[in-house]
Order: C-alpha cells, then structure tokens, then sequence
C-alpha cells in the first residue's frame, strides 16, 4: 500500500462521524456589534456541515463593543460539551477588556449556535458586574499599599508596594490562594494592574476542570486576602450564567459548593 494512499485512508476515518452526525452552522470571521449580537449575516443562515461536535469560538471586546466568531463542525471526541473562557481586564492600561470563549458540544442540532444565542446578550448585559469587580480592587489614585496577605493568608508588610496579587484556583475539586505584594522589583508574567477570570470545564471523557481569579489589588490593606478573593469570586460568578450550560443536577451543585466554577 503507498504511503498517500495510506494517508487517504487514515484521513478519511479520521473524519467520519457515521451515526453521531450532528448539523452544525458553519460561518466564519463573523464581526457583529454589541447592539446587536445576533444578527448573522444571510450566508451564515442555513449554511450547515456534518460533523459529530459543533464548535463556537468567540471573542468580546468590550471597549469596541464589537464581537468576532467563527462557528464550525468538526469530526472530533468529546464529552457532550466543553467551555472555555477567559475575561480580563488590564486597569492600569485600559487597551484591553475582553471575554473570549471557546464551546464545543454534541448536545442537539447546532448547539454551538443556540449557546451562543443563549449566552451572548448575559455576557453583553453583564459588563457593569465587570466594573464593579474592577471598582473593589483597583482605585488609579492609590499609590502603594503597606500590607498585603501571603499565601498563608497572614499579613505581610510591603517595601513599596504598588498592590497585593491574589489568585483562586481550582482545579478538579482541589482549591489553592496565593498572594503576594507587588513592588518595580517583582518579575512577574502577570500585567501590573488586572484581573482575569478563568473557566475551564467539561464532562467526561474532557472533564479537566480549571478554575481561577487572578488579580492585582490596591483598593485597601490586605485587599487579598482569603476572605477578600471569595468576595470577588461571588461577584465574578454573577458575570457568567451557569444555568445556559447544560449540566445535570448534580453537576449543578457540585458548581455552587464550590461557588466559582467561572469565575467567574
Ligand atoms: C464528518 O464526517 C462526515 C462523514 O461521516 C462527513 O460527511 C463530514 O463532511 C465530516 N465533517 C467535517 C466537518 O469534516
Ligand atoms: C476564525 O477563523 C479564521 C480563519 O480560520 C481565523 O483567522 C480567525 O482568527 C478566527 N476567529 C476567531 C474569533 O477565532
Ligand atoms: C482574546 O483574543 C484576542 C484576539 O486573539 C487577544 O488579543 C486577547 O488577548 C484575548 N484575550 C484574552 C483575555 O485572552
Ligand atoms: C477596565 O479598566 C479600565 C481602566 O482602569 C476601566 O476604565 C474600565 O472601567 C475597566 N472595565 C471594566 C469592565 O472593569
Ligand atoms: C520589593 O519588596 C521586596 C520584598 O519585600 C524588597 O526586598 C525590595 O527591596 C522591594 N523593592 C523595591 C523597589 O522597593
Ligand atoms: C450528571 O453528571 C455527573 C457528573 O458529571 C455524572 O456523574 C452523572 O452520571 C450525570 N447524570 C446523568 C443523569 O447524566
């Protein structure tokens, strides 16, 4: 057998989906406006591929109110659906204030479109509870702070810092705080002044679930700490809407006991 026919072959397979074929909208490099999100262009309409998942990709930019997206099928395993998003906002360099989102599900016909119909104008709605999150940990006219928390979650004094950074992870059930000062000295992968907010969730087989809030703080004294982190992941959880995924009950409270899953 020749290696391009072997190749054909092998491709082919690989994308077939026989039984488990789902129609899902195919239209990419789609632009739309905050004023009006789902208003798809007239070729998007009825322009369908067979594939076993539906996939959406998204990005938000919240400063020039614009959306792009490309939604596809493709040929692939998953569990019935997986998220993926992402918000952050860069406070002291206000050239970026974005959600970008990644859906892949084999939930019903075009799911990844419905999600999106379904989520989008939450996402859109919800930008004041962006500002409020944004409003509790950063004030432009605070210098430094003297006293951060560490990961221990105990007081530390800071040699000039500009802010406290504080993080919530978790990651399959198991959660993790950090937090530091920030000063000039601190080298860091992280903006100066920010906060993100992570989800990363799915079913089984792809049930990695990843969670986090990161944040650089200088609103007060030890504006990191454990207590302070748990506030602002209730107040990013009201950001995202749980109930547009399509988890069972018991999937459901698993998410509130541990009140974050996206942080939002
Ligand atoms: C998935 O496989 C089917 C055949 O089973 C094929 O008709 C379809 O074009 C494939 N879809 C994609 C997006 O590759
Ligand atoms: C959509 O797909 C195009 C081409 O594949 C790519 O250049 C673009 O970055 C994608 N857009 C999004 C929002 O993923
Ligand atoms: C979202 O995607 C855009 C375009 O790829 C990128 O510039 C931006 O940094 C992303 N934002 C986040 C929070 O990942
Ligand atoms: C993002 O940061 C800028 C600069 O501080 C601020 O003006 C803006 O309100 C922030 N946006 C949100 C949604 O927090
Ligand atoms: C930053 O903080 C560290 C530890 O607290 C300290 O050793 C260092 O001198 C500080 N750097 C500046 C520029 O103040
Ligand atoms: C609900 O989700 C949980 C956790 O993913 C799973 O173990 C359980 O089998 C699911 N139940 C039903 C009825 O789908």
């Amino acid at each position: 057998m020749d290696a391009k026919w072997t190749f054909t072959l092998l491709y082919s397979i690989s994308s077939l989906c026989f039984a488990t074929c789902l129609m899902c909208t195919k239209c990419t490099n789609i632009a739309l406006l905050f004023d009006n999100p789902v208003e798809f262009p007239l070729t998007c309409e009825a322009n369908f591929v067979e594939a076993n998942v539906c996939q959406l990709v998204f990005h938000m930019n919240y400063l020039t109110k614009q959306i792009h997206l490309n939604l596809t099928g493709a040929n692939n395993t998953i569990g019935n659906y997986h998220i993926d998003l992402l918000v952050e906002n860069k406070s002291d360099e206000p050239k970026i204030m974005n959600a970008n989102a990644t859906y892949i599900c084999k939930t019903v016909t075009d799911c990844a479109k419905v999600f999106y119909k379904l989520t989008i104008q939450t996402l859109i709605k919800n930008e004041p509870i962006l500002k409020e999150l944004q409003a509790a940990l950063y004030d432009p006219t605070v210098v430094n702070v003297q006293q951060c928390s560490n990961k221990q979650n105990q007081p530390v004094t800071c040699q000039n810092g500009y802010g406290c950074h504080g993080v919530e992870i978790i990651e399959n059930g198991e959660t993790d705080f950090e937090g530091e000062c920030r000063n000039a000295s601190t080298i860091t992968i992280f903006p100066r002044q920010y906060f993100r907010i992570t989800l990363v969730q799915g079913d089984p087989p792809l049930s990695s679930d990843w969670n986090h809030l990161g944040f650089t703080c200088n609103k007060n004294n030890l504006c990191n700490s454990q207590q302070e982190i748990k506030k602002m992941v209730i107040l990013a959880n009201d950001f995202y809407p749980w109930e547009f995924i399509g988890l069972n009950a018991s999937t459901k409270k698993f998410v509130n006991n541990n009140y974050l899953l996206l942080f939002p």
